[in-house]
């Protein structure tokens, strides 16, 4: 049986005892059936999506079997757990990627893409947002909304500050992982679940939401929305905003292909190809009707941004005299692209 995905972690328990957020160290993607049975033995695990919890004993025996499979970061991991104090441990076991039925399922899911196993839209996250806490998340670790009050006033009275870095459902990605060959000027900018390519740095300005992000060497200083990819060698420019799903009833996912440049202040609203640039200040939404010119700069036909969805080596801008939209051949990026392969 092909699985899809199987991790070990660290959890945080509410009072009621319930996990509000899990910790991976190491997820595995596509498991081996044996990885998956000597896990299985030692867990009870039968079948399908499962977060079972684990003791530190049972720890210890998931070390030997990580040991054994091959897999050392993760038998490592294991045996440190197994030393720990109390600490709430869960393995995920999901055979199938199907919706995320509990916080560890959805947590690893998150952990899956901000690791970079797989790409934004490359594991199911529906109903991700209702299943997962309004958490503060402090520097006393994560805590459930509803106990913060009172965790406020125990530290307190211990003579301990205890400080909120933020409040939200999803946490900041660098507490739990770190991908190769990235800058973030400031963390708290960018969600678990983003995906940030090697090579990208997010200025302070910049933003990425979960389930979005690069694919590889992009300068972020614009928000990247939920559910949008910027192919490798884009960049988005400064205070750059792009339009996203989760409200205002679009439904188009919006992507940007490699080498294109989201002008400062600019806007996007449809998918964008390679080599396209979009002016600094310019919004173009879906709808808005674009003026195409000809390389003699003649209008040749009025179309909406939409129907120029991912077509590659177009300048978008507004005529400063006109205000109208118009769209013509990106020559800056053509050269640059002949230049780039002249190079090679
Ligand atoms: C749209 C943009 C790419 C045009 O830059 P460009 O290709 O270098 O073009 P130029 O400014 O040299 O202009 C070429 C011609 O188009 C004209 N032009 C440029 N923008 C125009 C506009 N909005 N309306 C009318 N004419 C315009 C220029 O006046 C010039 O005319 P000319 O041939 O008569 O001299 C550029 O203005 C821009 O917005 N770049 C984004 C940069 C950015 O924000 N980076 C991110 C930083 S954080």
């Amino acid at each position: 049986m092909a699985y899809f995905s199987l991790a070990f972690g660290s959890a945080t328990k509410n009072r009621d005892g319930k996990i509000i957020e899990a910790f991976f160290p190491y997820p595995v993607m596509a498991p081996t059936d044996a990885l998956v049975d000597s896990l299985a033995e030692i867990t009870g695990y039968q079948q399908g999506n499962q977060a079972i919890e684990i003791s530190t004993s049972q720890s210890a025996l998931l070390a030997a079997a990580f040991e054994k499979s091959g897999d050392t970061s993760n038998a490592a991991f294991a045996a440190k757990a197994a030393e720990s104090n109390n600490q709430p441990l869960v393995l995920v076991i999901l055979a199938t990627d199907d919706k995320p039925a509990s916080v560890a399922e959805g947590f690893l899911k998150l952990q899956l893409i901000s690791n970079r196993l797989v790409l934004p839209h490359g594991t199911v996250l529906d109903g991700i947002f209702g299943l997962l806490h309004n958490i503060a998340w402090t520097n006393e670790g994560p805590i459930d909304l509803p106990e913060l009050a009172e965790r406020q006033i125990e530290a307190r009275l211990a003579g301990r500050h205890l400080s909120v870095d933020c409040v939200d459902k999803f946490p900041k990605m660098v507490d739990y992982v770190v991908p190769t060959g990235i800058r973030i000027a400031d963390t708290a900018r960018v969600r678990l679940g983003a995906h940030v390519g090697e090579g990208t740095t997010v200025m302070h300005e910049g933003f990425i939401n979960f389930n979005a992000g690069t694919t590889g060497t992009s300068m972020v200083e614009g928000r990247i929305s939920a559910g949008v990819v910027v192919g490798d060698g884009s960049d988005i420019g400064g205070g750059a905003s792009i339009m996203g799903t989760l409200s205002g009833g679009g439904s188009v996912v919006v992507s940007i292909g490699e080498s294109s440049l989201l002008g400062a202040n600019s806007g996007l609203g449809f998918p964008l190809g390679d080599r396209c640039t979009v002016e600094s200040g310019l919004y173009v939404t879906a709808g808005s009707k674009v003026l195409m010119l000809d390389s003699q700069g003649k209008e040749v036909e009025t179309v909406k941004a939409r129907d120029l969805a991912g077509v590659s080596d177009l300048l978008f801008r507004r005529n400063s005299i006109t205000g109208q939209i118009e769209c013509l051949a990106n020559k800056t990026a053509v050269e640059l692209n002949s230049e780039l392969h002249s190079n090679n």
